[in-house]
Order: structure tokens, then sequence, then C-alpha cells
């Protein structure tokens, strides 16, 4: 068990200060228009966007940005091909186009799951491969964020990936913050794949390991539907949904470990998907219950 040190990056310095919201996604291939009817109908309920591009993506890097200036929103950038849990060699060009997007987005931190994105050279996105949950996965993620971070010159945060099987017993939050003290980085909790990941392990929810997470180091978290399959003998499969509505059983985990998080800076309601209605009604939502999620700030 990790006694937390926590001292790390200076969260508070990070980005655009003082700055904390709602952020929303879209497809930016497909979505922008939900996005521009999205934006313009919630007003200051968002503060955020999310942008999940690839680092060749430029001309959408530059839409994105256009699109964040219009409507007074920041953006956050979530890279599609940093693969900073996979065997390929990371690749030192990719790692600077992928700093030029985040330059052009001036997104303060990169958001990137703990997953395997690329497998020899072909980008897995719908078919993410999680970061087994054993003790050797750490060593191995820590040195792959060290250098990524060190060739694009942002920080990045890392985020509990998607579960649609398991490998390893080690809970991912206590390996998250093992990785995030090793390659001094920041967190992002999903709440959706962590209720995933903890019910299909048969785990409680909330665990007492959670207490000693590095809280200080979450930056952002992220929520969306959830949709669950039982099995005979009683095993269980869960899916993260990003055009459902948020279930009442991740909007209690989030009430549960958000507030726990003092540099807690953005939520993000993921809408991939959505109709403009959908997507407005589930930022004002987010937006309602924010409070409680900043409480502990
Ligand atoms: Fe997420």
């Amino acid at each position: 068990m990790t006694t937390a040190i926590h001292r790390g990056p200076a969260v508070d310095e990070l980005g655009p200060q003082g700055v904390r919201g709602i952020c929303f996604s879209c497809d930016p291939m497909t979505g922008m228009d939900v996005a521009e009817e999205t934006a313009r109908r919630v007003g200051e309920d968002a503060t955020w966007f999310g942008v999940g591009i690839l680092a060749s993506d430029e001309e959408l890097a530059l839409r994105s940005a256009d699109f964040c200036r219009r409507h007074g929103l920041r953006a956050l950038f979530h890279p599609l091909d940093l693969d900073v849990c996979g065997t390929d060699p990371l690749d030192d060009g990719l790692l600077r186009a992928i700093g030029r997007r985040a330059d052009e987005l001036d997104s303060p931190w990169l958001n990137i799951d703990l997953a395997m994105w690329v497998r020899r050279g072909e980008s897995l996105l719908e078919s993410l491969v999680p970061m087994p949950l054993v003790d050797a996965a750490v060593d191995v993620a820590v040195d792959r964020i060290k250098h990524a971070q060190d060739v694009i010159g942002r920080p990045l945060t890392i985020e509990n990936a998607p579960y649609p099987f398991v490998v390893g017993d080690q809970d991912i939050l206590t390996l998250m913050t093992r990785i995030a003290e090793g390659a001094d980085c920041m967190m992002t909790i999903d709440v959706g794949h962590l209720y995933g990941l903890r019910v299909q392990s048969g785990r409680d929810t909330v665990l007492p390991s959670d207490d000693d997470i590095a809280w200080e180091r979450v930056v952002e978290a992220h929520m969306s539907g959830t949709f669950i399959r039982r099995f005979e003998g009683g095993v269980r499969l869960v899916d993260d949904k990003h055009d459902w509505p948020v279930s009442d059983e991740v909007w209690e985990l989030a009430d549960a470990l958000l507030p726990r998080a003092p540099h807690l800076r953005s939520v993000m309601a993921e809408a991939e998907g959505m109709t403009a209605d959908e997507l407005t009604d589930s930022v004002r939502r987010f937006a309602r219950r924010a409070d409680h999620w900043w409480s502990a700030s």
C-alpha cells in the first residue's frame, strides 16, 4: 500500500488560474454541429471542451481551438494515439506532433487513459487494451509517461481506462497513485470506468484504500452512462455508454469520491453520440450537481 507523499506538481499553478467547471465532449469529426448548438444553449454552465484527436489532426485542432475561442471555453486535449501503456517504442516525432496540437489548443494538460493505444503502429481506438492490474505495470508506465512529458513539454493526467476484461487483481486507483507519484503527473478519475471495474471485480464501489489515493493530483473527472450485462453464474460486464445519461450509481460514486480532490478543475460530461437536446440536459444536470464536487476545495 502506498503511503502517499503527495508532493507532486503544483497543480494549482497549471493552466488558466482559478478556472474550474464543467466540460463536455463531442466527436470533433462528426459532432461539431451538436457542440455549437450546445455551447450556445448552456452558456456559462460549461467551462471546458474536451478534444479527442490524433497527433496528425492539425485541422481539427485549429477548428476546435476556434470553437473554444468563440464560445469562451477552454480546451482539454485527449490525444488518441499517446500510447503510455503499450509495447511499441514511443515515437518522439509523434510526441512532438502531439505537443504542437496541445499548443494549438492551449490545453493546460493532456489526458490519457492507462491503456495500450497503438499496436505495431495500428491505432486501437475502439479496442483499447487496458493496463493490466499488476505491480509490473507501474515501472513501465512511469518510464513512458516521464519520457512523453519531457518531449511534449506539458504535463499528463492519467485516467483509469475502461476494463472490458480484467488482468491482475490490484486496485486501479492504488496503481495510479504509484504511477502518478513515480512520473510526477496528475490523475483523472473516470467515475463510470471505476464503477464498472469495481462491480465487475465483485468489490465495493468505495474501498478503504481510497483513503490513501493521491487525491491532490486529481485535476479531472469524467462521467457517462453505464450499461450492465448480467450473465449466468453472477458474472457482470459493465460498459460505459457516452450517449446515455449518467446512472444514479455513478452520480453517487462521484459524490462520494470527488469532494476528496482539492484541486479538481474539470468534470466532463462525456457525450459522443448525443443530440444537442440530450447534451444540453446533461451539461445542465452536471452544473447543478457541481457545487457538491468542489466542496473540498
Ligand atoms: Fe473518460
